[in-house]
C-alpha cells in the first residue's frame, strides 16, 4: 500500500501541486508555500520529485507525438471540394507497424517501472543512523499524536524535528500506527504519503535540510473531519530543537491565580480523554495538553490557538470542526473563563 502511495503521490498529485506552487517560487524559502511537492526540502521528497519529472517528460513527449500526428492527419486528409466519394486505400495487417506499437510502449512502461522501483528502494532501504530521532505517530479521528520515546516527550498535531545537515545527517524516523481507521501521513515538501493502518506499523523518514514550518494533511479519507486532519512539521536548528525538548519535559508551572480553572478541568469529563502532567488527568483519547500553549493551533490545525478560539472550542468543538469527537462542554461563563485562563498557563 505504502509503495503505491509513493508512486501515486509522485505521479498523481504532482501536476496539481505544480500550479499551486508556481506563483510562490523564489530563491528564499519563506516565499515558497509551506506545502506542495515541487519544492522538496528532504531526500524522500527529492527522490519522488525526480521520478515525477521523469514521468511527466516522457508522457509529454508521447503526447506531443500523438497530438502532432493527429493534427497533421486531420488537416492533411480533410475532405476537400472536388473529392470523389471513393474510400482511400484500406490497409489490413502490417507486421512492422504492429510490432512497433507493441514493443515501444512495453519498453517505455518497463523503463518507468525500473525507475520507480529504484526510487522506492532508495527511499525505503535507508538505515536508521545512530543520531536519528525516532517518533511514534498515532493517527486518531481526527488528529495526530506524536510520542518521542527516547526523549520522553508527547505532543500532538505539530511535529518538531531537528534540521538535518546533509554532511552530518540527523534524520527523523517515524513509526506510524492508527488508533481507529485508515489514515495517511502526508507532508508533501518532506516525503511521500505513508498509509497509517490499524493493527499494522508502517515507517517512513525525513531529513529536512531547510528550517521552516511545513504543512501536511491526512491523505486518506477517514470520516467526517478528514479534511481538517491537518498537521505541521516545525523544522528547527538543533539547538532550538533541544530547547523545545527541554521545555516539553518540564512539568507545567503551577500558577496560583488559576487554581479554580484547574479545579474546573479536573472535575469535568476533560480528564477522561486528556492528559496534563501533574494533575489527575491521564486520558489518551484526546491530545496531551501538558504544553498546550506551545502549539500554534488547536483542533489539529482547525483554528489558531488563541484564548478566544479556545473558548469557542471548549464550549462546542463542532462550531470549529463539525463532527469532532470531543463533546460540547457547555460550561457556565465563569467556569469557562477560569478554565481557559488555566489552559493559557500550560506553556
Ligand atoms: Cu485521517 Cu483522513
Amino acid at each position: 500500500m505504502k509503495r503505491w502511495c509513493l508512486t501515486i503521490a509522485a505521479v498523481g498529485c504532482a501536476p496539481v501541486a505544480a500550479f499551486a506552487n508556481d506563483w510562490g517560487m523564489g530563491d528564499s524559502n519563506s516565499k515558497i508555500p509551506p506545502s506542495g511537492v515541487f519544492n522538496a526540502v528532504s531526500t524522500p521528497a527529492h527522490e519522488i520529485n525526480t521520478v515525477a519529472f521523469f514521468v511527466i517528460s516522457i508522457t509529454a513527449v508521447i503526447f506531443l507525438i500523438v497530438a502532432g500526428l493527429l493534427s497533421y492527419s486531420i488537416v492533411r486528409f480533410r475532405t476537400r471540394p472536388g473529392d470523389d466519394d471513393r474510400e482511400p486505400p484500406q490497409v489490413y495487417g502490417s507486421n512492422p507497424i504492429e510490432f512497433a506499437w507493441t514493443t515501444v510502449p512495453v519498453l517505455i512502461v518497463f523503463v518507468l517501472f525500473l525507475i520507480t522501483a529504484r526510487t522506492i528502494y532508495t527511499v525505503q532501504a535507508a538505515t536508521r543512523p545512530a543520531g536519528a530521532i525516532s517518533v511514534h505517530v498515532i493517527a486518531h479521528q481526527w488528529w495526530w499524536e506524536f510520542r518521542y520515546p527516547a526523549l520522553g516527550v508527547v505532543t500532538a498535531n505539530e511535529l518538531h524535528v531537528p534540521l538535518s545537515d546533509p554532511k552530518n545527517p540527523t534524520p527523523t524516523f517515524l513509526d506510524l500506527e492508527s488508533a481507529d481507521v485508515a489514515h495517511s501521513f502526508w507532508v508533501p515538501r518532506l516525503a511521500g504519503k505513508t498509509d497509517v493502518i490499524p493493527n499494522r506499523e508502517n515507517s517512513m523518514w525525513i531529513d529536512p535540510h531547510v528550517a521552516g514550518t511545513y504543512l501536511g494533511q491526512c491523505g486518506e479519507y477517514c470520516g467526517t473531519e478528514h479534511a481538517l486532519m491537518l498537521l505541521r512539521v516545525i523544522v528547527e536548528p538543533r539547538a532550538d530543537f533541544d530547547k523545545w525538548v527541554a521545555a516539553q519535559k518540564q512539568p507545567p508551572d503551577v500558577d496560583a491565580s488559576v487554581v479554580y480553572g484547574r479545579q474546573v478541568f479536573e472535575s469535568t469529563a476533560c480528564v477522561n480523554c486528556h492528559t496534563i502532567q501533574g494533575t489527575s488527568a491521564n486520558g489518551r483519547f484526546g491530545p496531551d495538553l501538558t504544553h498546550l500553549m506551545a502549539r500554534e493551533t488547536i483542533g489539529s490545525g482547525a483554528a489558531m490557538n488563541t484564548p478566544d478560539d479556545l473558548k469557542v472550542w471548549v464550549t462546542d468543538p463542532n462550531v470549529i470542526k463539525p463532527g469532532a469527537l470531543m463533546p460540547a462542554m457547555n460550561l457556565g461563563d465563569k467556569d469557562l473563563d477560569d478554565l481557559v485562563a488555566y489552559l493559557a498557563t500550560l506553556h
